[in-house]
């Protein structure tokens, strides 16, 4: 049994636009794939699927060896931690402190624990000079690390990256390249979404296309 499995996906939307079609895919835990494809192609589409946010029209997807659908969207998220394609729809919190800390105070940590956690996370991300700072006002680099930071704090097994290098200049870029380096180190798999070939081939086991709804 592999972590993530999709057997024989397709989707189409309600109006009938197909966008994936008989999509077999295994992943493993510690496994770090790179996903391209064209705008459109349906790679977010894919990504929403594995995370149970979409259901599929065929086929089904399997977290852990049950119907990823089985899960409670908490439970769900305690496995797989989604960085969505703009941070923005993501922040909620009045700080970057708070938006790393709010999943914690759900998960049992003590409020030392937050702290320490936070303050964790604000360093790996090269983030601790705007623990204070309105997330909204970051620049675009720091809200890919700050959604980032506040994703992987509860510490889930697997996560999803939504295009994280959008808009980044190659500095940016590079950190951010070293910092999933040290995710990968650790055994954290991801499925990185990627337009930059390059980007996703130096981080990934494993690289995929989508073309024409299937995996090529
Ligand atoms: N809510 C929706 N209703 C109908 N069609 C949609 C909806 N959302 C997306 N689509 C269409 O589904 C297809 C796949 O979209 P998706 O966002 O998965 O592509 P993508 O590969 O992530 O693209 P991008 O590289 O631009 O992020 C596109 O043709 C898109 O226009
Ligand atoms: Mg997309």
């Amino acid at each position: 049994m592999s972590y993530i499995e999709l057997e024989n996906v397709s989707f189409n939307w309600p109006r009938g636009e197909r966008v994936l079609a008989g999509i077999n895919l295994e992943i493993e835990k510690q496994e770090t794939l790179a996903l391209v494809g064209a705008n459109g192609s349906g790679k977010t589409t894919l990504a929403r699927l594995i995370l149970g946010l979409l259901q599929p029209s065929r086929g089904r997807v399997m977290l852990e060896g049950k119907p990823v659908g089985d899960y409670t969207l908490a439970a769900r998220g305690r496995k797989v931690g989604y960085v969505l394609q703009n941070p923005e729809q993501q922040f909620f919190a009045q700080d970057s402190a708070e938006e790393i800390g709010f999943a914690l105070r759900y998960r049992g940590y003590t409020p030392e624990q937050i702290e320490v956690r936070v303050a964790e996370m604000l360093k790996l991300f090269e983030l601790e000079d705007y623990a204070a700072t309105f997330p909204f006002h970051l620049s675009q680099g720091e809200k890919q690390r700050l959604a980032l930071a506040a994703v992987m704090a509860p510490g889930p097994d697997f996560l999803i990256l939504d295009e994280p290098i959008t808009g980044l200049d190659w500095l940016r870029k590079k950190r951010l390249g070293t910092i999933l380096e040290r995710v990968r180190a650790e055994g954290i798999g991801f499925l990185l979404i990627c337009h930059d070939r390059e980007f996703g081939l130096g981080l990934a086991d494993r690289q995929l296309t989508l073309e024409g709804g299937r995996l090529v």
